[in-house]
């Protein structure tokens, strides 16, 4: 099996462009890896994550906002993230089930033990053994981003708060699978963090 890193962090804290800058250091080292992301990364999933961001909408009920990115993830799963692993593949996604547990579980307020239950019925149980996530005051990532588009990055400030909160509880609760970094420092510094993480758990390259 490959190796199976995730990206977790608020609004603007820069995790995709540090996810797509891990993926291009692993193809300069010939390390078979692939990059994707939640929601969407499968036609079903892109269509989902239109109807999930979308500014102007009828309502989305948290409960359906919920079983959307489940079901978005459930099919990354089987379409894409379990082959990849499967034929050794590094697989890079940004965003995954920690993003539900901190925006639908701290930032909505539904119940941590069902997400946890669908969760795990949308990965099969599959697990990341990396989970990066890249912390910065929600102040900071919002006045990152030039517009607020999304329903997401429209909610109030204390909503992020909640998320920021959720993603650093469950990072302290498994330091080993969780890295946290600073997401204020530059872009190369967080870089070399990351690499030197990674770089331990691959087999080819800690040998
Ligand atoms: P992004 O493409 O900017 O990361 O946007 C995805 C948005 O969806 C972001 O605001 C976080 C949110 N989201 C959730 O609320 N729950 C989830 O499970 C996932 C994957 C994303």
């Amino acid at each position: 099996m490959g190796l199976f890193i995730t990206f977790e962090g608020g609004e603007g804290c820069g995790k995709s462009t540090q996810a797509k800058m891990l993926w291009k250091k692993l193809c300069q080292q010939n390390i078979p890896a692939i990059l994707t992301h939640e929601p969407g990364g499968t036609i079903l999933g892109a269509e989902i994550s239109k109807s999930l961001k979308r500014r102007r909408e009828s309502s989305v009920s948290p409960e359906a906002e919920l079983f959307l990115f489940a079901a978005s993830r459930a099919q990354l799963i089987t379409e894409v993230v379990r082959p990849a692993l499967k034929k050794g593949r590094t697989v890079i996604c940004d965003r995954f089930s920690y993003s539900t547990v901190a925006y639908q579980g701290c930032g909505r307020g539904l119940s941590l033990n069902m997400i946890e239950l669908v969760n795990d019925f949308a990965t099969q149980g599959l697990k990341p053994d990396l989970v990066i996530l890249l912390d910065l005051l929600p102040q900071e990532g919002l006045a990152r981003k030039r517009e607020l588009m999304d329903r997401f990055e429209l909610e109030e400030l204390s909503f992020h708060c909640r998320v920021r909160e959720g993603y650093l509880k469950a990072a302290a609760a498994d330091p080993d699978q969780w890295l946290v970094i600073d997401a204020s420092l530059p872009r190369r510094r967080i870089a070399e963090i990351m690499w030197e993480k990674v770089s331990q758990l691959l087999p080819d390259l800690s040998s």
